[in-house]
């Protein structure tokens, strides 16, 4: 609607040099709602929902299809727009903020497919002692849905599009980084889907998310955030047991590289794991554990790896370190240096650490230990932490006694260890790789975690299901009819 209140003005991490200096500048603004506001979204999500008799929730599969398809199509006339605006709002690489546009087409595509699917399973019926049954899936309500700043169209789409195609209704709140891409497609829910069905709140999250949650109104939480927001969101909820809380949370992701590696590709898979988009992936591999016999050549080698690295604007080709969105985040992560210099820890490569406004250059700190930051906390940014191990028990104990569980990389070329550790391992996290960098795709694959990581199951058709509850339609048979 035509907006007369306050504004954010968004600037880009891509800076401009000025007389004084090199500064972010500013590439547009948004809205932002009041807490009246915000409830007046809420209440136009649950008129659509119309508490279960709404048209979307009561639409045929087969119907809703339709208008996700028919949203693919007008999102697909967008690709190029919203790509530039993902590489001006978060400075991902031009190339990577196409990739982020196609994979969550091919994520909508893939979800449509997954429903149909189940939407044959659920058209039998099943006859039981006089019964007949019809399973199905069915709608929860009104559906908050929040994204992060790192993959702002990709992981606000792959909670919103299930939710939305399973017959909820939702209101979507963009991150602070990253809200203008949603702008151009706005215009695409209007003419995809009846109104009130998808509704976006804009603005400050400290207003507006509270009276949405006070209200006990929202029946489904969707955050890909931290685990300590996630906390605060929940307990704000009057009926906290009854909210379906659906959270893809921090991680402190370990690659494990053990005396039997090959050690070049422990190389170039930790420094993919720990760099790409600058370190800022939930995924993102965040301590390196490494054999003693081995530790030498690998910082050796994984410094020059980094000394190769191109370090440039978001549209240069083959640009691997570009500008961080987060304007704290380069003193954080060199207080992160300091701290652990303080404690004892070398920064192996020449560079690391330098800041220039939003760029900051790549470091490796070794060896880190259990008095320092960079041990647990999760950097989000490219320091990578190393710690060299005698025993492999040290690793799998770091495992256990982290209050993370995503994933882990495990490098080694001798089979019957990796036989040996994969159990151990996966019964510490929800995903093991195995020679090759932590990573959430392809995005059919569950994507979870255990202990403070995760709740509830990401992917295609786990997310149908998360978004939905198991319902019956049960009919007693009489006589007549059972013959
Ligand atoms: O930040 C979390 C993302 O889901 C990571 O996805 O592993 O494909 O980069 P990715």
């Amino acid at each position: 609607k035509p907006w007369n209140g306050d504004v954010h003005e968004v600037y880009s991490p891509i800076c401009i040099e000025t007389e004084e200096g090199l500064k972010r500048q500013l590439i547009g603004a948004y809205p932002i709602c009041t807490a009246k506001e915000a409830m007046e979204a809420l209440d136009a999500a649950e008129a659509a929902y119309g508490n279960g008799r709404g048209e979307w929730p009561t639409l045929t599969v087969g119907a809703r299809i339709k208008c996700i398809e028919k949203f693919v199509h007008e999102m697909m006339e967008k690709r190029d727009l919203v790509a530039k605006l993902i590489m001006w709002e978060i400075g991902k690489s031009y190339t990577d903020s196409l990739k982020e546009f196609d994979r969550t087409v091919q994520y909508i595509n893939a979800t449509v497919d997954a429903l149909k699917d189940l939407d044959r399973q659920s058209s039998g019926f099943h006859l039981v002692d006089g019964i007949a049954a019809q399973v199905r899936r069915s709608p929860l309500g009104v559906v908050l849905c929040m994204g992060p700043f790192n993959y702002p169209l990709n992981e606000t789409y792959t909670t919103l599009i299930p939710a939305l195609i399973m017959g909820n209704t939702v209101l979507f709140k963009p991150p602070k980084h990253g809200s203008l891409l949603h702008y151009p497609l706005l215009e695409a829910f209007g003419k995809c889907f009846p109104k009130g069905v998808v509704n976006s709140v804009y603005g400050r999250g400290a207003n507006i998310i509270p009276p949405l949650m006070e209200s006990g109104r929202i029946n489904v939480l969707t955050l890909i955030g931290s685990s300590k927001v996630a906390d605060k969101l929940k307990k704000q909820h009057p009926k906290v047991n009854r909210l379906r809380a659906i959270l893809g949370l921090d991680a402190k992701n370990a690659a494990i590289i053990t005396a039997n590696a090959d050690l070049d590709q422990a190389v170039k898979e930790s420094l993919a794991g720990a760099l790409s988009f600058n370190g800022q992936r939930c995924t993102a591999i965040k301590i390196v554990f490494v054999h003693d016999s081995l530790k030498d050549q690998y910082l050796e080698k994984l410094s020059k790896a980094i000394s190769e690295l191109k370090i440039g604007m978001p549209w240069e080709k083959g640009v691997n370190i570009t500008p961080l969105p987060e304007p704290d985040k380069p003193q954080y992560l060199k207080d992160c240096l300091d701290d652990a210099v303080k404690h004892g820890a070398r920064i192996i490569n020449e560079n690391a650490g330098e800041i220039n406004e939003s760029f900051f250059y790549p470091a490796i700190v070794f060896p880190v230990n259990e008095k320092m930051k960079l041990y647990r906390d999760e950097q989000f940014g490219p320091i990578i932490p190393v710690i060299s191990f005698s025993d492999i028990e040290e690793p799998i104990d770091y495992l256990i006694d982290s209050p993370h569980g995503q994933q882990v990389s495990l490098f080694s070329d001798d089979s019957h260890e990796l036989a040996r550790l994969i159990d151990p391992l996966v019964n510490q996290v929800s995903r093991v790789n195995i020679n090759s960098q932590c990573q959430r795709g392809p995005d059919v694959f569950p994507f979870t975690g255990r202990k403070d990581s995760a709740e509830g199951t990401l992917s295609v058709s786990d997310a149908l299901r998360s978004f939905s509850i198991r319902s019956l339609v049960a009919t007693k048979l009489n006589d007549e009819n059972k013959k």
